[in-house]
């Protein structure tokens, strides 16, 4: 994880770093740092905690560089402390380092580099990168740049592991090294001057003109210009792509936190991403209906609420399309041998695109030569880049670490796709692929009226947020809603929650209950519902609280027959999810904020995990 900036240009590099730190804060915050150099002086300022704190440290010490490198740490090896933040140094402290990703070989290089005497003053995997370029530099004093740039790439040639990496030495005072392997790096064009950041965010700000960069690229920047090339040392072309984005509104908006922001955002976050499908659902994916039509076998994968978005999925597809259909962790599919029918479409969902896991997971079924389709958030992110096809989710930036908006979002195009399978292959009618498109075009206001439950949810989590474990119960589509609610409450509430499908409890976690231990049960009036009663009744016969997130048919068939009740409107039953998750969304954030937890980022959590 991690995120890495870099600065080349006319100003002063401390304040613009410092920004791009704070947009890309969202992949870690347990500390950070900057270096700067001016000419054959290296200045580097640490500190333990959030971006904030390095600002204040910086503005001590009225740093004049013009170029610099910054990195804000969700720590991997060694602990959150000064003296591991980046970046790291040589023994010399003429060369510095920033780093996201993991090298898998440290150990090994670490005790060569001690036994020639190396100085190491970190636990870090990344300091060895510094030493390592120590000895290549140390006697070189022509051909600087070259010499530079050479030492890069034979450093590089020997790590394992996965890194995007900004380098800086002394002796080329104006001139960052960039380079990646498994981990992203983009660079920003700007006017006399020009930037690297692990994704766009960090320069969006000065502009949004962008090269992103390709494993075993190496680039060097200055001001005035960019070059990259190979591992050969050949110089490669490279393109510009103009996005088309310009620094978003990514303030709160007068909300207290960014998660309450964007569970309030779904009306039109979903509203956006619907449009953007039914513009023209036969081309919305990039594949077309030819290629869907002889489809036979479909994977999806994610992780964390992704994989949640994909376990609903699988119920839609398996319903609407009567293709066998898996959700799968990309963590388990990337490491397991897996049956790889031929015919097999391979989905990927991913709010940032660049989760390590699914993108390694990627890499397997392209490898298979299944066919890829990709559902992110973020434009050009690695798995859009390396799909076949990529659909974007039309949430804009989502900022708090609990992903909210994404997974709504992720549902919707997921709900299309599947139509558009069931199409394609010929397992329902035009008539029916209408009424399924209909009933999701007319979600955004069920939704509106779900965020609106807020009030009523807040009474719940006033009565329950002292309670330390949580159980949350669904059957078919609300299933992965139960687990989703439970991840989401544990993530910014630090209490235990688990979420199961209702039927299994009497299997086992019926033992975890005891009087007072809220279960909620997400229940709609649907053809289930007799059954999810059934697991209420078990649940108040063990004395535990009953809460029933339902809509207005179920809550009648209710007669009282829980403790509590949150009443969502009326939709199609696949389609209850949507509203499902809103309630509980609401229910972890307002019981985080009772707990006065840091809900927009939680302990030891980071909102891209770009380390497997
Ligand atoms: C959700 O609230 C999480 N923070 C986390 O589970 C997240 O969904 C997961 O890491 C996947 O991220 P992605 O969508 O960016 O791939």
């Amino acid at each position: 994880m991690c995120g890495i900036v870099g600065y080349a240009g006319e100003k002063s590099s401390a304040p613009i770093l410092i920004k791009g730190l704070k947009a890309l804060e969202y992949r870690g915050y347990d500390s950070a740092g900057l270096a700067t150099v001016e000419q054959d002086n290296i200045e580097i300022v640490k500190s333990v905690g959030k971006v904030a704190v390095l600002e204040e440290e910086t503005l001590k010490h009225n740093l004049k560089g013009i170029t610099g490198i910054a990195h804000t740490r969700w720590a991997t090896h060694g602990k959150p402390t000064t003296l591991n933040s980046h970046p790291h140094s040589d023994c010399t402290g003429d060369i510095v380092v920033v780093h996201n990703g993991i090298i898998e070989n440290y150990k090994t290089l670490k005790e060569d580099l001690l036994s020639r005497n190396h100085k190491f003053i970190s636990d870090t995997d990344t300091e060895v990168i510094a030493h390592l370029l120590e000895e290549k530099l140390n006697n070189v004093n022509d051909n600087l740049e070259d010499n530079f740039l050479k030492a890069v790439v034979e450093v590089t040639s020997i790590l394992e592991g996965s890194y995007a990496l900004g380098v800086l030495w002394k002796k080329v005072p104006n001139t960052i090294i960039g380079t990646r392997v498994k981990s992203p790096l983009v660079c920003g064009v700007g006017e006399n001057e020009n930037f690297l950041g692990s994704d766009i965010s960090a320069f969006i700000e000065f502009t949004n003109k962008a090269i992103y960069l390709n494993d075993e690229d190496f680039i060097v920047i200055k001001k005035d210009e960019i070059k990259i090339y190979d591992k050969l040392l050949h110089e490669k072309y490279f393109n510009v792509i103009e996005l088309d984005i310009n620094a978003e509104n990514s303030g709160k908006n007068g909300y207290e936190h960014y998660m309450l922001k964007e569970i309030n955002e779904q009306p039109f976050t979903v509203r956006s991403t619907i449009e953007e499908v039914l513009k023209d659902i036969n081309h919305a994916f990039g594949i077309t209906k030819e290629e869907l039509k002889n489809i036979k076998n479909i994977m999806m994968i994610g992780c964390g609420t992704a994989y949640h978005a994909t376990m609903v999925a699988k119920y839609w597809i398996e319903e609407f399309c009567n293709i066998p259909c898996q959700a799968e962790y990309a963590s388990e599919y990337k490491y397991r041998q897996v049956a790889m029918p031929d015919e097999t479409l391979a989905i990927f969902v991913s709010q940032s695109g660049e989760t390590a896991d699914t993108v390694a997971a990627l890499e397997k079924a392209r490898a298979a030569g299944f066919k890829t389709v990709s559902i992110c958030n973020v434009f050009a992110s690695t798995l859009a880049r390396m799909s076949d096809y990529t659909f974007y989710t039309k949430c804009g930036s989502e900022i708090s670490v609990a992903s909210t908006k994404a997974f709504t979002a992720q549902l919707a195009a997921l709900f299309s796709l599947a139509v558009l399978i069931a199409d394609a292959v010929g397992n329902i009618s035009s008539d029916k692929k209408d009424e399924l498109l209909n009933e999701l075009a007319k979600l955004p206001v069920a939704i509106e009226a779900a965020v609106a439950q807020d009030k009523n949810i807040t009474k719940l989590a006033e009565k329950y947020y002292k309670q330390s474990t949580f159980v949350f119960l669904g059957r078919n589509v609300n299933y992965p809603i139960a687990l989703e609610g439970a991840l989401k409450l544990k993530e910014i509430t630090y209490l235990q929650a688990e979420g199961f499908p209702a039927g299994e409890i009497k299997h086992g976690p019926i033992a975890l209950l005891n009087a007072e231990m809220p279960v909620i049960s997400i229940m709609p009036g649907d053809k289930l519902f007799d059954k999810m009663v059934n697991a209420c009744e078990e649940v108040m016969a063990r004395g535990a609280k009953s809460i029933a997130i339902t809509d207005e048919k179920g809550f009648k068939l209710l007669e009282g027959r829980v403790e509590e009740a949150v009443i969502l409107p009326n939709v199609e039953e696949y389609l209850f999810p949507f509203l499902s998750v809103i309630a509980l969304q609401i229910f972890a954030y307002r019981i985080a904020k009772l707990n006065n937890r840091e809900i927009d980022q939680p302990r030891n959590l980071a909102k891209s995990v770009t380390v497997e």
